[in-house]
């Protein structure tokens, strides 16, 4: 094993990633930010330097930090947030491999730009000859404002509206705003490059996709080209009947490899990412809120790119896509298509068990909130939990709240009942852990569900229908604080965010390292300078 050392300056530039250009909040100037590749095993240095202005923290998605509670990058669970200016070095080893990412969790910082791929490669991928090329492909909606003026609008009292509505969508971070529209401004780029990915005729190419959205389910698929699916959130998956797909939904946060077959004419296809409109929430207009954001432009929904044939020329594909089903049902991919590679049936020796509901209120102000067993989550971002933990602070007293679901079941199994009784989808991920999906479906009582504990698939973000529910079950193997939450990361800003106390007994204030102390006292004392 290595250990692999990069340095991320976060910095706010002027970028036009689908032409239209705002301030973007990069990694070392780059969106999407650099490509962290590593072996399993391996160890990461990740010194981060804060240059935003604003508190910034990052998390690596999916990667378990067992051992490392304190650097899963959580404001005001995991960690204080990083004052501007200051350098906070995050140090993990992983012992996965897979397709992984990593963005801001402080705010809406990431829906600004700050995302990145992370992979681990694997010395024993199982389908490691049935390719010959390694790509990963991200997709994302996009937005024109920055967050910050969105949140305001969406959390002012009375508000009736939905969710901000995309721009326009991205494939690798780069889309195709149509420059012509009403407010695209006058250094709108027409000359953004079409995201290309080229492949011989007859090689195999494995595609890692992530999407990196705030809020977007996409179908993400390459005319004439069927894939065929290896890996979902990190874990192989089987050969099954159903795991060659002609499109793929994707929603917020999960990942997939697949293995696609140039076997295909010489010649150019595209790639489609299609933002699917009927997985979000109605568009109305924000204004009279904030005037100056246009929300009357043409929007570019899908973003399209190009698979590119070697000996192909430099032509626009004439490809036809996939059908794909209209109303679209929003779910996640066919199980079948996602079995895990190796037999793993549930844990069947559940010793807690957690019920969350999830609801909508308003609370004294009218503002919006989206509630977990009645209390709307918002992080206090001056210590991280464990500290808070032995401060022995009562988080239940008040609203919105510091919940915590605390469980100390040393060789034991967690289930989490997820039901969900308004009428939109939510993403839910789990840090700290993959879990078994047992059930997953429409209906709202525990007494109708279904569950497979045989061979369910094994994942950490998955998509709870409306008017619906998931069962997932976890080892508690990993002490520490993890959040498990809606990846919408509007619903998060409005509370959707449970947090889930593992095996307290076994971390303390006294286990967090020196270097995560005292970014806290750096924060406290960032935080007496603005008052
Ligand atoms: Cu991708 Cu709580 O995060
Ligand atoms: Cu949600």
């Amino acid at each position: 094993p290595k250990t692999r050392y990069y340095d991320f300056e976060l910095k706010i530039k002027k970028l036009s990633p689908d032409g239209y250009e705002r301030p973007v909040w990069t990694v070392n100037g780059q969106y999407p930010g650099p490509l962290i590749q590593a072996n399993k095993g391996d160890r990461l240095v990740i010194k981060v330097k804060n240059n935003f202005g604003d508190p910034a923290t990052i998390h690596w998605h999916g990667i378990f930090q067992r051992g490392t509670n304190w650097y899963d990058g959580v404001p005001g669970q995991t960690q204080c947030p990083i004052p501007n200016r200051i350098t906070f070095t995050y140090n993990y080893t992983l012992d996965q491999s897979g397709t992984y990412w990593y963005h801001s969790h402080f705010l809406a910082q990431y829906v600004d730009g700050l995302v990145g791929p992370l992979i681990v490669h694997d010395k024993d991928d199982p389908y490691k000859n049935s390719y010959q090329e390694d790509y990963v492909v991200l997709v994302s909606d996009w937005y024109h404002s920055p967050s910050a003026p969105l949140l305001v609008q969406r959390t002012a009292p009375h508000y009736e509206g939905f969710n901000p509505y995309p721009d326009a969508s991205l494939i690798s971070g780069l889309g195709q705003y149509n420059c012509s529209s009403p407010g695209a401004g006058k250094k709108c780029n027409r000359n953004v490059p079409i995201p290309t990915y080229k492949v011989r005729k007859g090689k195999k190419y494995r595609f890692r996709i992530i999407n990196t959205s705030a809020y977007a389910l996409f179908t993400f698929s390459i005319d004439n080209h069927p894939l065929k699916v290896i890996e979902v959130d990190g874990i192989f998956t089987k050969e099954t009947n159903a795991s060659t797909v002609n499109y793929l939904p994707i929603h917020t946060a999960q990942r997939y490899s697949v293995i696609l077959n140039a076997n295909q004419p010489v010649a150019n296809y595209f790639i489609r990412a299609n933002l699917v409109p009927d997985c979000l929430a109605p568009r109305i207009p924000m204004t009279p809120f904030n005037t100056t954001i246009n929300y009357n432009s043409s929007i570019i929904f899908n973003a399209t790119g190009v698979l590119h044939y070697h000996g192909a020329g430099t032509g626009k594909p004439k490809s036809t896509g996939y059908t794909i089903p209209s109303p679209f049902a929003c779910e996640d991919l066919n199980a079948d298509a996602i079995r895990p590679y190796e037999d793993s049936p549930a844990p069947t020796n559940v010793t807690d068990t957690i019920l969350l509901n999830v609801t909508f209120g308003r609370n004294d102000d009218d503002v919006g909130h989206f509630l977990m067993n009645g209390e709307s989550f918002e992080p206090i971002f001056n210590s991280p939990t464990n500290q808070r933990i032995m401060l022995k602070e009562n988080f239940r007293d008040f609203e919105p709240t510091q919940n915590a679901y605390g469980y100390d079941t040393p060789y034991g199994c967690v289930e989490l009942i997820l039901i969900n009784g308004g009428g939109a989808n939510h993403p839910f991920h789990l840090h700290g852990h993959a879990f078994w999906l047992v059930s997953q479906g429409p209906g709202v009582n525990p007494a109708n569900f279904t569950y497979n504990l045989k061979n369910p698939v094994i994942r950490d973000t998955t998509t709870v229908p409306g008017r619906g529910h998931i069962v997932v079950r976890y080892l508690a193997d990993n002490p520490g604080v993890w959040a498990f939450h809606c990846h919408i990361e509007w619903h998060v800003e409005l509370g959707m965010v449970a947090q889930l106390i593992e095996r307290p007994t076994e971390f303390s204030n006294e286990t967090l390292p020196d270097d995560v102390r005292a970014l806290c006292m750096q924060y406290n004392s960032y935080k007496k300078e603005k008052r």
